[in-house]
This record gives C-alpha cells, structure tokens and sequence, in this order.
C-alpha cells in the first residue's frame, strides 16, 4: 500500500546516533544561515561561491526566506544537528506554466558532518516533498566532474547524467566541466 502522507518536520538517526531533524527553514533562521552558508564558502570549492562572495544581508535572507514559504514549488530545506544548521538544501522551479514543473536543488553540508548520511536524508526528503506537490515532475542538478562523492550520492538516489557543460566553473586559473543531472518525478495519486 502507497503511504501518501509527507511531514514537514522529520526526525531520524545518523550513522553515528546522532539525531538529525529536517524542516523546512523559517525567516529567523536567517542568521544562522548566513554564518553556516560562510563557512560551507570556505570549506569547499564545490559551489558557486567562495568566502565573502555570498552577498546577503540579514534581512534581505529574512525576506528571502518568507518568500520561498509562499511558493509552492520552492523548498529552503535544513538539516539540524544538536541545534546547529549542518546542512542545507534549496529548490526552486520556474515561475511559468510551462516551466513550473521543474526545478534545479543545491545540496551543502557542513565538513565536520559529511559522510553520516546527511546528504541522503536531505535527497530523499526533496523527492518525497516534490512529489506531493502533485505540480514537480523533474528535479535537475549541476555538479562539477570531479566531485566524486556527490556523483556517487545522486545516482544512488536515482538522478542520471543527462549532459556535461563545459567551463562552468572558474577557480586557481583553471576552467571546470559540470554535469548536468536529472530525476523525473511520478506525483503522489490523490488519496
Ligand atoms: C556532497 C555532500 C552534500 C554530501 O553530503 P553527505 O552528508 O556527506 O552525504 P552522505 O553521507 O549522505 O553520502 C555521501 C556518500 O558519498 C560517498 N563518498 C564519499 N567520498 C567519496 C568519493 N571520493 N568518491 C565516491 N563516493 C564518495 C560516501 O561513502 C557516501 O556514500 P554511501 O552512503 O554509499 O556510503 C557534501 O559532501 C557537501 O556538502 N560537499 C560540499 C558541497 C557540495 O559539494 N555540494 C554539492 C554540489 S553539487
């Protein structure tokens, strides 16, 4: 039997036993946003941005956030761990008709915290969350070629490399490929 009931605020267990709570984030969130954002900047060269270059204010996260709560299709995901932001994830889709159904996620969590299984409980509340929207049909993603350890996540979630792109990336003088990954979505039957 299909279960067709989704809850927003999820609570499971890490490898390690620690209890990992994912929600979706709310606008006083917004600072500790921000400081968790700055230090995945530093820690890694697998996203868009590095240290100081992320370009929010306070409010204007504040404001961000409030507004991603009033979009159906838009999900500003966070996975909390003894109280501290460890990871995130962001989802949006097209605002048109003919492209409201699909929508490309990023995924981040922090160092201290890869490898327990974050990212996989970050992923597979995204699927579950777009698919009882009943509107999200495709969720894309960009993922630089040598980020093996987020290759390996996706597939294992079922996401397929549907084209690569080059010189996406830009960082130590070097241009970097990017592929893009792709999963369709069969929308929750109504009950
Ligand atoms: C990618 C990222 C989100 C994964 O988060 P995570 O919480 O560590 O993910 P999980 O623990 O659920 O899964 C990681 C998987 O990668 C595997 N892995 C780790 N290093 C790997 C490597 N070098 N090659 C292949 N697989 C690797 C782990 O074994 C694990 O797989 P398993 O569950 O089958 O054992 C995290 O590393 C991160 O935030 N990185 C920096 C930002 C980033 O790269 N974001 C994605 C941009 S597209």
């Amino acid at each position: 039997m299909q279960n067709n009931s989704f809850e927003s605020i999820q609570h499971t267990l890490l490898k390690n036993n620690l209890q990992l709570t994912l929600r979706p984030a709310r606008p006083e969130d917004a600072e500790q946003l921000l400081v968790f954002v700055e230090q995945i900047a530093g820690e890694s060269e697998n996203i868009t941005f590095g240290p100081g270059e992320f370009g929010m204010t306070v409010e204007e996260e504040r404001a961000f956030l409030q507004q991603v709560a009033t979009i159906p299709t838009s999900l500003y995901l966070v996975a909390e761990v003894a109280g501290e932001i460890a990871g995130t994830l962001t989802f949006s889709t097209g605002k048109r008709s003919r492209i409201r159904h699909a929508g490309e996620f990023g995924v981040s969590v922090l160092r201290k915290y890869w490898n327990l299984g974050i990212g996989r409980h970050l992923l597979t509340y995204l699927i579950s969350w777009a698919r009882q929207t009943r509107i999200i049909r495709k969720i894309n993603l960009r993922v630089r070629v040598d980020n093996l350890a987020a290759i390996h996540l996706y597939e294992k979630a079922g996401f397929v490399q549907e084209g690569r792109i080059s010189r996406e990336f830009y960082l130590h003088d070097q241009f970097i490929d990017v592929y893009h990954m792709g999963l369709e979505i069969d929308p929750l039957p109504e009950t």
